[in-house]
């Protein structure tokens, strides 16, 4: 989707084990339509050679505060003026200590220090041996930095290169590409507390049985990501799907509508937004069998009564935190035709100010979508588009809807 065009990005490596991620990593910001300009630490060149870096960035890369191809001889002024970020991965103890006193003497530090700091972000992805990360002078460090205006991105947690188990990990490269877009994202929900659900729900027959639906729970999990990114503390409450939960955002798993409904009436009462994109099973077994249900040869068939499940979005429009404005609540109506006609009416008997009609059978498993968005003033139609594209769209649809919030 090239989420990082027209971005010049200093990729900067210390030394560290992790280097090795560096090089995905660097792929990865110029697949997104980045520039990335490499800069390495002696150490970080023990790690990976400076030649894999500037065959994947495409640009030299520069190692030492006295090199002579700058006509000023100041490298450290012209790298960290070009760029919109400066992303430091990895990023060991070593460098946070440095970081943290203020050191220069040499380039990457030096041009951490010489950047205008209102201007050009520092973001940190630590990589160190658990011991390392949780002592006491790198947690204060970590502090010291944090506080002089560096973002200090999360550890992962696992097996590390030295044979240990535990916390300093560098993020995948997947997970950092997703931060830096997120870093990057205008905070258009800030403060906010969203709310979402997705997936279809499973409801049982029996023990090995169930109803289900088709919905892949994608254009759930892309709003989800798209609010967290737009600054938004985010809840996905998920019906059984396969996706992995974006960054960030705190994930519930639940099966049957109604476990979705317990999941989601207590968390929508302090919540802003919610939005309803699962599908859920309009009606389920009017009884569960504890045991299968078993063939017995006599040619038989079970005889299933229904029951209807619970309308998780009208019960939320309804409750009195959404009916007094603080909570704002968001439908999706999955239609074969006629959408406007239904998408309308939906809106008006759920009792939501925004409905998001789409064309169930062309949106069912599929990564693209097209939305009419539909409220009191009239409809609006973002066409076709990935589901990820669409889901920023609508995010920023929802936030200007928004009530400005009351002091
Ligand atoms: O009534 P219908 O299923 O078409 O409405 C779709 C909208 O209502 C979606 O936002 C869906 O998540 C929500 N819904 C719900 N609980 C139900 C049925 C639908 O929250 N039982």
């Amino acid at each position: 989707m090239n989420e990082l065009a027209g971005k010049h990005i200093v990729l900067g490596l210390s030394g560290g084990v992790a280097c090795y991620k560096s090089a995905e990593l660097c792929r990865a910001l110029i697949k997104e339509g980045a520039t990335v300009q490499v800069v390495m630490t002696e150490a970080a060149a023990q790690f990976i050679t400076p030649v894999t870096m500037q065959a994947l960035s495409n640009r030299t890369v520069y190692g030492s505060q006295w090199d002579a191809r700058e006509a000023n001889n100041m490298p450290h002024i012209n790298l960290s003026r070009e760029a919109d970020a400066i992303l430091v991965a990895p990023c060991s103890a070593d460098f946070i200590a440095r970081l943290a006193q203020g050191r220069a003497d040499e380039l990457l530090s030096l041009l951490c220090l010489a950047r205008p700091a209102q201007q050009v972000p520092l973001l940190l992805a630590p990589a160190m041996n658990r011991e390392m990360w949780a002592h006491p002078a790198t947690q204060r460090n970590l502090a010291q930095v944090a506080q002089d205006g560096a973002t200090v991105l999360a550890v992962g947690n696992g097996d590390q290169a030295c044979g240990e188990t535990g916390d300093g990990r560098m993020l995948e490269p997947a997970e950092l590409l997703e931060e830096v877009i997120a870093f990057f994202t205008p905070k258009v929900l800030a403060g906010q507390k969203v709310l979402v659900t997705a997936g279809p729900t499973f409801e049982a027959i029996d023990p090995v049985r169930g109803i289900t639906n088709h919905s892949s729970g994608k254009m759930g999990f892309a709003i989800a990501r798209a609010a967290r990114e737009a600054g938004a503390e985010v809840t996905l409450v998920a019906g059984p799907v396969h996706l992995p939960t974006p960054r960030g955002v705190h994930r519930i798993n639940v099966q049957s509508a109604q476990k979705m409904l317990e999941a989601v009436v207590p968390r929508a009462q302090v919540a802003t937004v919610f939005i309803a994109t699962a599908a859920v099973a309009d009606w389920r077994p009017a009884t569960q069998a504890e045991q299968k249900i078993k063939k017995d040869g006599s040619g038989q068939t079970p005889v299933l009564g229904f029951v209807e499940n619970p309308d998780i979005l009208a019960t939320v429009a309804q409750s009195q935190h959404a009916l007094v404005g603080d909570l704002f609540c968001v439908g999706f109506a999955a239609e074969s035709h006629d959408l406007l006609a239904h998408a309308s009416a939906k809106r008006e008997r759920k009792g939501v100010p925004l409905l998001v009609g789409n064309i169930g059978p062309a949106t069912f498993g599929q990564d693209d979508n097209a939305l009419l968005l539909v409220d009191a003033q009239g409809h609006r139609e973002l066409p076709r588009a990935s589901k990820r594209a669409l889901a920023r769209q609508l995010v920023a649809e929802i936030a200007l809807r928004l009530p400005v919030p009351r002091v």
